[in-house]
């Protein structure tokens, strides 16, 4: 299966923020939304109401990676507005097979994240009811940081724990992911690739996420 490119907003000019996503859809896979609540990580991003106005820019699978305390309580909105794919920390929950729960009911697949601090074991006993594990390769909350090189050997050992369980389930890494670091996490193991800064900080953004993207394709993320 060829590798996936996912554009994460965070670094896009939020003014523009129709018009920037339309640049990168022909190239992109997913559209990948970072929803922080100044708890779980410091800073304040969107909510659901410009996630409705994201949803209603573009027909691309809407992926809303969650960076919040309470994930259980925005789930209902985020389905309302017709959200395709609802990742929250493990980190974040006490009960992380509840809410996987709660996000099938509503009709959307879940995912579950991992900072890079956090044991990969944690997420093994969910695997199966996965669309993803979300692998952050760098700290949770800000676009723009340095890839985290401890991530590579996170990667393989989620995608060894995936096969060995024979099942189908993406490993989304996350954080200073370019032309460079994207091969390497394919290599070790990503099955897509999440960017901000190196598709909306680029001079051209529609041609580095094109570019981002026949790496992916070339450099299959399931070996
Ligand atoms: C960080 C976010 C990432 C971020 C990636 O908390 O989850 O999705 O937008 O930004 P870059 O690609 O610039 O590292
Ligand atoms: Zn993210």
């Amino acid at each position: 299966m060829p590798g996936k490119v996912a554009a994460s907003i965070l670094s896009a000019d939020f003014a523009r923020l129709g018009e920037q996503i339309r640049l990168v859809e022909p190239h992109a896979d997913l559209v990948h939304v970072d929803v922080m609540d100044a708890h779980f990580v410091p800073p304040l991003s969107i909510g659901p109401v410009v996630v409705g106005a994201i949803r209603r820019s573009t027909d691309l699978p809407l992926h809303c990676h969650l960076m919040v305390d309470r994930p259980e309580a925005m789930l209902r909105e985020l389905a309302d507005v017709h959200v395709d794919i609802a990742t929250f920390h493990v980190e974040a929950v006490d009960e992380p097979a509840l809410v996987i729960g709660k996000i099938e009911s509503l009709g959307m697949r879940p995912g579950l994240a991992l900072s890079p601090d956090t044991p990969v074991e944690e997420v093994f006993p969910h695997v199966e009811r996965l669309d993803r594990v979300l692998v952050m390769s760098v700290r949770p909350g800000w676009s723009g940081q340095e890839f985290l090189e401890g991530t590579l050997p996170r990667l393989g050992a989620i995608r060894a724990e995936i096969e060995r369980q024979g099942l189908s389930v993406e490993v989304e890494v996350d954080g200073g992911i370019n032309a460079e670091t994207g091969p390497r996490c394919l290599a070790a193991g990503a099955t897509v690739l999440a960017a901000a800064s190196s598709i909306f900080k680029a001079v051209d953004p529609a041609e580095a996420t094109r570019r981002l993207s026949a790496i992916a394709r070339t450099q299959s993320g399931r070996g």
